[in-house]
Order: structure tokens, then sequence, then C-alpha cells
């Protein structure tokens, strides 16, 4: 198969592919500036998943998850010579040794890292650790620029979207704000950053906001479908039309 047949959907600085990853980074001929993703952790189909009630997506419960596979050699070869990676993983100590291990071995050096702070994290079913916070492994390739501002605190504060009602319709959705700071600080305007793992296309939207190019893909026509949707706007986040009833606004 060729890129064109993989084409989901595309506008002036945006292209949206559906397929597998590993397949279309082979065939991508434009180079990135930055690399940010959030691929699946392999941890929604564990026993304390199941326990708790969360469904499970077909994904993420894949014994095939991204955690083992070369995904990240394949996206290095598709990244500037001077070019950033930054992959959001789960807490888990093997987890996080291994996302090191694959970035060293796609060839990048891991650097440092962001953190997503949730001010009201999602309790659990079981004693453990409530997960306060997510995590972004920044690694590099060659000697890529800052592009931020002198003062960019490496961490944001704030709710993710499922726990704020104000999801799209993605059950590990990221929050538009941090994904907004990582673009401005490691991607200068114009250049292009590429989500192999795009879910609902929360990458795409912060680049089209931070005026870069941006290129998505995911394995999911539906999420691909919420994506165009969020894109060109045509839906609101799920809390708005409730908050809309609840409240007797009208929507402008
Ligand atoms: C953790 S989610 C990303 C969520 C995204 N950050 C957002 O804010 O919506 C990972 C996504 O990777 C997709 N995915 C899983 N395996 C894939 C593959 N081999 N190629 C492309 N996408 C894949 C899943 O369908 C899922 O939507």
């Amino acid at each position: 198969m060729s890129l064109r047949d993989y084409l989901f959907y595309e506008e002036p600085s945006i292209q949206l592919y559906c397929g597998d990853c590993r397949e279309i980074l082979l065939l991508l001929e434009d180079r990135a500036r930055l690399v940010l993703t959030d691929p699946p952790y392999g941890i929604v189909g564990g026993l304390f998943w199941r326990r708790s009630g969360t469904a499970l997506e077909n994904w993420d419960n894949n014994p095939e998850n991204m955690q083992v596979d070369d995904w990240a050699g394949r996206a290095s070869t598709v990244m500037l010579s001077d070019a950033y990676l930054a992959e959001f993983c789960s807490m888990q100590i093997p987890h996080l040794e291994a996302t090191f291990e694959r970035h060293r071995k796609a060839g990048l050096i891991p650097w440092t890292r962001y953190l997503i702070v949730k001010s009201s994290p999602a309790p659990c079913a079981r004693p453990i650790f409530v997960s306060a916070f997510e995590e972004a492994i920044i690694s590099r390739k060659g000697g890529p620029k800052w592009q931020g501002t002198r003062y960019v605190p490496n961490r944001w504060i704030g709710q993710t979207p499922n726990r704020s009602h104000d999801s799209w319709g993605h059950p590990t959705e990221k929050p538009i704000e941090p994904l907004q700071v990582l673009v401005r600080s490691l991607a200068e305007v114009g250049a292009t950053v590429l989500d192999p793992f795009s879910g609902s296309g929360t990458t795409l939207e912060a680049a089209k906001l931070e005026h870069r190019r941006a290129i998505g893909i995911e394995i999911e026509p539906k999420y691909c479908e919420l994506t165009v949707k969020r894109l060109r706007q045509e839906i609101l986040p799920l809390s708005l039309p409730i908050l809309a009833q609840t409240e007797n606004l009208t929507l402008l």
C-alpha cells in the first residue's frame, strides 16, 4: 500500500493517516522536529483495571503492546537530524526503564521529563497509590534548539478531560494546554509535529493552535473520525451541551 492509501483527512497544515503506525512510519517522507505521542501503555487490561471496572479497549489489552515494540526506532528515521521525541509513558518502573531503553536503541538521548499533575486524581478501586501525575520522557536526536521562553515550568497542573467531563470521547485523552506548552517549547513555528498514536487528535489540535504543521497516525477509524470533527470543531467537548442544558445557556 502507498502512503496515499492510508490518508484519512487533510487540511493545509495537517495530515491524518488511519492505520498501523509501524507500517505508515516506513512510508512517510516529511521530517518532524518533534514527535509528541502517548502510545498504549499496556496496562488497561491488567487485573487492577478490570477490578476498577474500566472498559477494556483492544489496543491497550494487546500483548503485542507498544512497550515492547520498536516503533521509536521507526519514528527516529522520520525525525530531522536535530529533533525531540516526547513520549508519555506509564509510571511503573519496568515501563519507564523500557522507555529509556527504547529511546536509546532508537539513537536518541534521554534528556528530561515533563509532568501533567492531576489536581483531582480519580480514586482507585483497591488500596494503592492513586495516580496523581502523568509523565513524558523527552529525548533528543542531535542538538535541537529550545524554542520556549526563559520560564517554562516542567509541569502543568489541572484536570484530565475525562475527569473534568470535557472529553471529546477518547478514554485516555490528554488535556490540550500541556501539549501546547510542549509544542511551543520543542518545535519552531511552521515545523512538523508527528504523533504516531494520535487518538482523539489532541497533539494535532495543539500543533494547529500553535501554528505548527502536524501529522497524526491512528489505527482506530472511530478515533480518526473524532479527530476530524474535532479539528473542524464540528462537535463540542462532551460537557458543553450538558452545561447548556442544566444552566439554560444559549450556545452562540
Ligand atoms: C493512549 S491513546 C492516545 C490518546 C491521545 N493522546 C489523545 O489525547 O486522545 C493511544 C492510541 O493509539 C492507538 N494505537 C494503538 N496501536 C496503534 C498502532 N499500531 N498504530 C497507530 N495507532 C495505534 C489507539 O487506538 C489509541 O487511540
